[in-house]
């Protein structure tokens, strides 16, 4: 068992974005935020992680993020509420993620998104409710899709006029395929897709213009060439967090 030279690998970590728009962010300079600061929570994912090893990360991904949680007071459970928001982001987190949002990725990109908004627009998060268990990651994030897809259904029924934006995280970046498979002609209702460490990233989001599809993947994460492994690379698209936002951004009308 081999723990990751983590920190050196973050010092130069290659980012590819693959994909699929020329990106436009409407907002050319992200706001800075304060929360989480990116270099520290950076640093602690590499301490937290130091010692992940491809054979055993289910307790190290949960017990890490649940660190992570506490630490950074992150929210990894986010349902919606009752009322209907301009923005609605559907998110479903990676494997062995906590809550239904998870702590790695999605609570980065909702804060940096909802930091750009400002006032403008309201913003509400809904987390996708499913085990986000291994075995998923062989044949149940089919079944799993079809729970995302009730959710789109359910959105865009109750709140036809929201912008809403679908987006997952490793596993769950696969349910974001099914499901967009699952709902078919609905997708045209979708506002934008962001997925980040996509197995599924050389397929193409059915039902909607590939313009409004960000697929992130690092370079060294072979989670996105369809491999259950996990090297440091998957565990850092925090750093992607303005990117994905402002990519939502360049699509809302
Ligand atoms: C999403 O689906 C879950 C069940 O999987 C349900 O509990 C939740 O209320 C749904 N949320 C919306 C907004 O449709």
């Amino acid at each position: 068992m081999k723990s990751f030279a983590f920190l050196s690998l973050l010092a130069s970590l290659p980012v590819l974005t693959l994909a699929v728009s020329i990106v436009e962010p409407a907002v050319a300079k992200p706001v800075k935020r304060d929360w989480p600061d990116l270099d520290a929570f950076l640093t602690e994912v590499a301490e937290l992680f130091s010692d992940i090893t491809t054979d055993d990360f289910s307790d190290a991904l949960t017990n890490g993020e649940a660190a992570l949680a506490t630490l950074f007071d992150i929210q990894t459970t986010q349902n919606l509420g009752s009322g209907c928001d301009d923005v609605t982001v559907l998110f479903a987190r990676g494997t062995f993620e906590p809550g239904n949002v998870g702590a790695l990725v999605g609570p980065e990109f909702f804060d940096a998104l909802s930091s750009m908004l400002g006032s403008s627009k309201s913003l509400g998060i809904q987390g996708v409710d499913y085990p986000a268990s291994i075995e998923g990651t062989n044949e149940g994030d089919v079944t799993e899709g079809e729970t995302m897809a009730r959710n789109i259904t359910s959105i865009l029924s109750s709140c036809p006029s929201t912008q809403l934006v679908l987006s997952g995280y490793s596993q769950g970046a696969a349910l974001v395929h099914n499901a967009a498979v699952d709902v078919g002609s609905l997708m045209s209702s979708v506002a934008a897709v962001v997925t980040f460490g996509d197995p599924d990233s050389s397929t193409p989001v059915a039902g909607i213009n590939p313009s409004k599809v960000l697929i992130i993947c690092h370079v060294g994460d072979v989670v996105c060439s369809g491999y259950p492994v996990i090297t440091p690379q998957h565990l850092t698209y925090a750093v992607n967090a303005d990117e994905a936002a402002s990519f939502v951004i360049s699509q809302l009308s």
